[in-house]
């Protein structure tokens, strides 16, 4: 596998891979994105073509290579990823290599989940244990060939009947428990997750069973109308599309995704022949939703529940599609409560109205304007102010004046005025933004490692090195650095740059630094391309400021020594705090 590895790794040029997944931007040495794993305004994602690795500063603190990547992006393990590159880049492998752990216990996972799904299905079509579960499901009227298509099932009522299935075919109470099919009971007991509910399995793009969806044929009981497997190894609600394996075909021929709330509103128009359906089970629509469907298409269509609460789901995904770039519409029913009922009610007219979605920001300011009517100025404010929170986040400059001209006539004022909101808007959205940066980094203390990791990574960074060592040489010794890692770094460098090159190699530096230290090395050399830049542009300043670091812990540390030399003392503290001094001066002059 070293071999095939190595291959990987000189045949696949991290930029372009990751590149085809995320809009990656130049950014000095480096290239910078959103972070695809986690939420975010400003980018903290860095990919190096030098070193052929990326990292996330934000709330991941994760990176690697390529194979880390697409482990993360497909959530998969080594072994998975591993393969799919080497099978995609035709290099060749040993086929045993894949006798690894993590990867056999995510297939028995899989395995057990697949019979759990077998079972519900022979209880449903086979038992009388299943009647009326069948006779709820005609009268929703779905046709058993969609039944079997989604291999819809039933859980009985029983407290144990599945559990002792799986173990009648040998599988442990760990990994049946992992599954999330067993609850744990109070006395330590486990029993059945899932009694007395309709259960229809919920797939991965690739067609493996990873959870379920179960639902009570009464609702009038008082227990959730749907339970779900909780998040496990396998699921993750976030990242999961109820009937994606099905319809990532029809998704891509289509060009479109229509995004649903229920199971059953991806069933009835599934019947109508409408295949291209997903949905996102009654929680707002995610980044990482988004994400897996981008693979597949840029253009969604939301079709939601007509209540209030569809609305705000609505909302809530739009930060995220337009990070992403993707094209939202909506369809709004106004003959039905959701999908599911229109597509029964009315399947011609369901048909129309899918092909006519409104484009969200048309929808925005329709229901804005629902919401607070244009009757007087002061609601005109609150529509305007409503409706900007949303299109003064459009990326593309044509589609942004176009509501903002739109949004203007709608309520009878100037252009210039929705701009100037806009503006303010943006204002008060950053002041807010950088102040929770400050509060972050002085409420976790972290200013000193990071103006050490900072100055590092600008002096590596930088296309004039001679430039930037001048100034810091001047002000910053060895000892200043008080991460051991930091300052072995720093030595290793101070050797290095005798040879006075141009510019850092960042390959042959790493030479130079034992294995423990590469990947510290890594993480500093991206760090300065992460947008942690505030009020960082000036090297000096911050030199000094971290030489004042340095001196008031050596202060610190020798008013606490308890050496023997009182007069030396005396004389180094002196020494020391004239120094301090000094360096305070120059700051606060600077
Ligand atoms: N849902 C869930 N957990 C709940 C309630 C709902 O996961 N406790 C998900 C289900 O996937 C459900 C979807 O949210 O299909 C929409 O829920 P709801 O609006 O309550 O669905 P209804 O249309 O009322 O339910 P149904 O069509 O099954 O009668
Ligand atoms: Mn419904």
């Amino acid at each position: 596998m070293d071999n095939a590895l190595e291959e990987i790794k000189r045949k696949i040029d991290i930029v372009e891979f990751i590149g085809s997944f995320v809009t990656l931007k130049k950014s000095g040495r480096n290239f910078k994105a959103i972070c695809p794993f986690h939420q975010e305004k400003t980018p903290s994602f860095v990919v190096s073509p030098e070193r052929q690795i990326w990292h996330c500063f934000g709330s991941c603190q994760d990176g690697g290579d390529v194979i880390r990547f697409l482990m993360k992006w497909e959530n998969i393990t080594f072994f998975e990823a591993f393969r799919e590159l080497a099978d995609r880049f035709g290099i060749k492998y040993r086929k045993s290599t894949f006798e690894d752990q993590a990867w056999k216990k995510r297939q028995r996972l899989i395995e057990i989940n697949t019979l759990a799904a077998e079972y519900f299905e022979y209880i449903l079509h086979k038992t009388r244990l299943g009647e009326k579960a069948s006779n709820y499901i005609a009268a929703r009227e779905i046709n058993i060939k969609i039944v079997k298509k989604f291999q819809i099932g039933y859980a009985p009522q029983s407290w144990d009947s599945l559990f002792k299935f799986l173990k009648k075919k040998k599988y442990e109470l760990a990994e049946i428990t992992e599954t999330g099919l067993l609850v744990k009971g109070e006395r330590g007991s486990y029993y059945d997750r899932f009694r007395g509910r309709i259960m229809f399995p919920i797939k991965d793009a690739r067609g493996n069973i990873i959870g379920f969806s179960g639902r009570i044929l009464n609702p009038e009981e008082k227990i959730a109308k749907y339970i779900n497997t909780p998040e496990t190894s396998l699921y993750h609600k976030r990242e999961s599309l109820f009937g994606i394996d099905l319809a990532k075909e029809a998704i891509k021929k289509k060009g479109e995704a229509l995004l649903v709330e229920g199971e059953f509103d991806v069933i009835s128009p599934n019947q109508l022949g409408i295949e291209n359906v997903v949905a996102i089970k009654g929680s707002a629509v995610t980044r990482e939703q988004l994400m897996l469907l981008k693979r597949y298409t840029g253009r969604i269509t939301l079709a939601l529940d007509a209540d209030a609460a569809g609305e705000e789901a609505a909302k809530k995904g739009i930060e995220e599609a337009e990070s992403l770039e993707v094209d939202v519409n909506i369809v709004s029913f106004d003959f039905a409560k959701d999908p599911d009922e229109a597509a029964r009610k009315d399947p011609s007219k369901f048909k129309e109205f899918i092909k006519k979605p409104i484009p969200l920001y048309d929808f925005i300011i329709q229901s804005a304007k629902n919401k607070y009517g244009t009757a007087d100025a002061f609601s005109k404010k609150r529509m305007g102010e409503e409706v900007c929170i949303f299109i003064g986040k459009i990326k593309n400059p044509i589609v942004q004046s176009h509501y903002i001209k739109k949004l203007a006539t709608e309520l009878d004022v100037s252009e210039k005025s929705i701009e100037e909101l806009i503006r303010k808007m943006r204002y008060r959205d950053k002041k807010r933004q950088t102040f929770s940066l400050i509060k972050k980094i002085s409420s976790e203390g972290l200013r000193e490692t990071l103006l050490q990791k900072f100055i590092l990574s600008t002096i590596f960074q930088n296309e004039n090195l001679l430039e930037v060592t001048n100034i810091v040489f001047k002000i910053v010794e060895k000892d200043d650095f008080f991460v051991p890692s930091y300052q072995k770094i720093f030595q290793t460098f101070l050797k290095y740059s005798e040879k006075k090159e141009k510019m850092l190699n960042p390959d042959r530096f790493i030479q130079l630094l034992p294995v423990e230290l590469r990947p510290v090395f890594d993480e500093i050399y991206l760090f300065a391309s992460s947008d942690f830049n505030i009020g960082y542009e000036n090297l000096e300043r911050l030199s000094y400021e971290m030489k004042r670091y340095s001196l008031k812990r050596k202060l610190s540390e020798l008013l606490h020594s308890d050496k023997e030399d009182q007069g030396g003392l005396k004389d180094q503290l002196k020494q020391i705090n004239q120094e301090l001094n000094r360096v305070e001066k120059l700051i606060v002059a600077m």
